[in-house]
């Protein structure tokens, strides 16, 4: 790990529904961090779900706000942050969280990714007519950027509980 890097927190990033929530959250349980979730933090900040924020200011907005949020989080100690799907597209919000935090992103195919949103519609880049072809074109064009996290967790055939021990011990052993 760079000696220069100040990690305080722990930040999972990746694809919509690949689990950052759920197991953001029992990751905090387990280091006995707070929880905090960018989207939530949005939401709050601006009285609108996401939704209602993509459909009255548009996504280029939802994007500044994701930067706002991106910078109040650098201040924040033993919190363990999960991040929208297109947070870390933007490169500021990539450096500054890897300054703070370790890094770690969570990995499904398509497929299994499109089984588990399928059902859900509180995600208005999904709402198309082929979800599951726009799936497959964003994890194409964001491939690059989750894989520049610190730790690639892959979530098939796990539970969240699995998963979340599994990330648990990475932070434990990398960042004592
Ligand atoms: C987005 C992912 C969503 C939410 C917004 C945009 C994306 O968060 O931030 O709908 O660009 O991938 P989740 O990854 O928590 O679904």
């Amino acid at each position: 790990m760079d000696p220069q890097r100040q990690i305080h927190n722990l930040a999972l990033i990746g694809f919509m529904g690949v689990g950052k929530t759920s197991t953001g959250h029992l990751v905090a349980t387990g280091l006995g961090f707070e929880f905090v979730d960018t989207d939530a933090l949005i939401e709050e900040t601006v009285g609108k779900t996401i939704p209602q924020v993509f459909q009255e200011f548009g996504e280029p907005a939802f994007r500044d706000l994701e930067v706002q949020v991106g910078r109040l989080l650098e201040s924040r100690r033993r919190v363990v942050i999960a991040t929208g799907g297109g947070f870390v597209l933007n490169a500021e919000n990539m450096q500054r969280l890897k300054r703070h935090a370790l890094v770690v992103c969570l990995w499904a195919s398509p497929e299994v990714i499109f089984e588990r949103v399928r059902h859900q519609g509180h995600r208005p880049l999904l709402q198309g007519p082929d979800p599951l072809g726009q799936i497959r074109l964003l994890l194409l064009q964001r491939g690059a950027v989750y894989k520049q996290a610190d730790v690639l967790v892959n979530t098939e055939q796990r539970t969240n509980r699995e998963v979340a021990s599994k990330i648990i011990h990475h932070f434990q052993s990398l960042c004592p």
